[in-house]
């Protein structure tokens, strides 16, 4: 299964943090306002808690936060950054080591909202089904963002580009732990399968300046691993590439667009405006 590393989840969760659609928390804030009453709410695949730093402050009706991931070190990591921003904020939160590959047995019961990052694009066809029938069971609406949809530029282009994305999106694909990956068909699958309204589905793209080179260097030795993992025979061509864009992004001239999308949906219950 996958693992990822608190430092990998610091290192881009400020640029999550400016990809991720603003007006569309907004007027998940503005539904959990209508409530009347403090709302508690659930992160999937919470890691070291970037999405709850960002939705604390922003949600500020939700008054429990429960964060749930697998991995015990990276809960303990959102825990102590977390405490001190919850208590400041009269929140209370709560972490549970759960492997989601069950996610029929995590009890859904009592949150007024659902919320995922970085994460549908690991999973498969067959895990977003039964999810949904989780989320609808419960009537429980979903804020998923920054799913991965397949679009990666880069400027100045360069011929191995489009082998590089093909590559990629290839590898997005492999068993993350969940069956074969939807990886770039996430978002889109979910949206359908959630009805998600047009106006509750947009882009969250990273777009990376210079200001984030640690990260373009990471990213693109990150994908000639998975470009060399899918064509061995590719090696040398995809290690060329990789230095030249290294070597760029250490001159601070490369531009790297990675498309994301975030989405809203309220599965279970009529289809009601959210603004
Ligand atoms: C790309 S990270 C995103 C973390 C966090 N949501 C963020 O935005 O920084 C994916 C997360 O999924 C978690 N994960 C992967 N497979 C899992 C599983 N089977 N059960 C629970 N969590 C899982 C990983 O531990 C990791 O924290």
């Amino acid at each position: 299964m996958e693992s990822f590393s608190a430092d990998w989840l610091a290192l881009r969760e400020p640029d999550d943090h400016a990809a991720r659609d603003a007006a569309l928390t907004a007027r998940v804030a503005a539904r959990l306002n209508r409530l009347a009453r403090p709302a508690r709410a659930i992160d999937l695949a919470s890691g070291a808690g970037s999405n709850v730093r960002y939705l604390l402050p922003r949600l500020p009706h939700v008054s429990h936060w429960t964060l749930v991931d697998y991995d015990p070190a990276l809960l303990a990591v959102a825990r102590q950054s977390l405490q001190p921003m919850a208590e400041a904020a009269g929140v209370t939160l709560d972490t549970q080591v759960v492997d989601l590959r069950h996610i029929g047995a995590l009890p859904l019961d009592g949150y007024d909202l659902l919320t995922t990052a970085a994460f549908l694009d690991l999973v498969s066809t067959e895990w977003i089904d039964r999810w949904v029938v989780c989320c609808t069971r419960h009537a429980v609406p979903v804020l998923a963002v920054l799913s991965y949809d397949g679009h990666l530029q880069i400027e100045p282009a360069d011929p191995m580009d489009e082998e590089i994305r093909t590559l990629v999106n290839r590898h997005q694909q492999t068993d993350k732990g969940f069956g074969p990956a939807l990886g770039p068909d996430a978002a889109a699958y979910a949206a359908r399968a959630l009805q998600v309204r047009p106006e509750d589905f947009s882009a969250s793209d990273w777009v990376l300046s210079s200001a984030s080179a640690e990260l373009q260097r990471q990213l693109v030795a990150g994908w000639a691993g998975a470009a060399c993992e899918m064509a061995p025979s590719r090696h040398d061509a995809i290690s060329n590439w990789n230095a030249r864009r290294r070597a760029q992004a250490d001159q601070g001239v490369l531009r790297v667009v990675v498309g994301h999308r975030d989405l809203f949906a309220m599965p279970g219950r009529s289809l009601s405006p959210t603004r």
